[in-house]
């Protein structure tokens, strides 16, 4: 069979890392997040994926994992909850986490959703919106469905300027109030880091928003609720996960420091903004 080509712009082409990291997991051992889907995908994608290699592609489906962990806490307290990805690439989280009630979003620039549309059909409770983070045209969609809503942008918020992330973040504040926001940021020890990164030497996106505390991110109208790296994930989530990194990552943490607890993994609450 035909595979899918691929066209995407610079930063969406980075969707295909995490991808590649949940299919090598689907295919592994001790699989964490079991992505059969994204095993498929890889397979049936025109698309030189080998050329992707080192920590980041574990280090993707970690995250995930973390993220899964919110959004799973988020639909057993609100089963009829909305939950909204935020650049969601080809993520699979709906599947993953779907409980036959809860309503998605699935929100990524038009080239993305065009791809994300061979592959997810939308769903009465299940739908792919073609436009951008930083603006505010699909808000009226998302708030139709009344809520509680759950927000995750996943490795995304990194590739804009601090203040594009601020004005998401005020945006978001000013018209749904309480929900929750997830979102990861990235230290400068990481940022500096990249072009060492193997994953980034395969693409030209660059991340550029750093942020090394992201309690100092209160003020933009946030309440940090909890702030994780692969060495401290929700104890339910950690157990889950192969030794390595279970034992691993707090190792590593102690030795080098930078390394593990640079990138982080945050659960935030809307606030109104002044
Ligand atoms: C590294 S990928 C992460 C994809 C997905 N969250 C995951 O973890 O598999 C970054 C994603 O951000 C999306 N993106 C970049 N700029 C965006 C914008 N302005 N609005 C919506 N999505 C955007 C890209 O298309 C891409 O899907």
């Amino acid at each position: 069979m035909a595979k899918e080509s691929v066209r995407l712009g610079t930063v969406q082409e980075t969707l295909l890392i995490p991808l590649y990291g949940r299919a090598l997991d689907a295919k592994a051992r001790r699989p964490i997040l079991r992505d059969d889907r994204a095993r498929a995908m890889v397979e049936s994608i025109d698309y030189d994926f080998a050329k992707f290699r080192g920590p980041s592609l574990g280090g993707s489906v970690l995250r995930s994992a973390i993220f899964d962990g919110w959004v799973a806490r988020f639909l057993a307290e609100h089963p009829d909850g909305t939950v909204i990805e935020l650049g969601a690439g080809l993520s699979t989280r709906s599947h993953r986490l779907d409980n036959g009630r809860a309503r998605w979003f699935d929100l990524d620039l038009p080239d993305t959703v065009q791809l994300r549309r061979r592959f997810f059909t939308d769903s009465e409770r299940t739908t792919a919106l073609a436009a951008s983070v930083l603006d505010t045209d699909w808000f009226e969609q998302v708030a139709r469905t009344g809520g509680p809503y759950f927000f995750v942008s996943e490795a995304v918020l990194l590739y804009f300027r601090e203040e594009q992330v601020r004005s998401v973040v005020r945006a978001l504040a000013g018209r749904f109030p309480g929900a929750c926001l997830s979102f990861d940021t990235g230290g400068g020890a990481m940022m500096r880091n990249q072009d060492r990164n193997p994953v980034f030497k395969a693409v030209d996106a660059r991340m550029t928003w750093t942020c090394d505390d992201p309690k100092s991110l209160e003020d933009w109208g946030l309440r940090l609720r909890e702030s994780r790296t692969f060495a401290t994930p929700q104890p339910d989530v950690g157990r889950t996960w192969p030794r390595r990194h279970r034992y691993g990552m707090p190792l590593l943490a102690r030795l080098v420091p930078p390394a593990v607890n640079s990138y982080r993994m945050n659960l935030f609450s809307l606030e109104k903004a002044e």
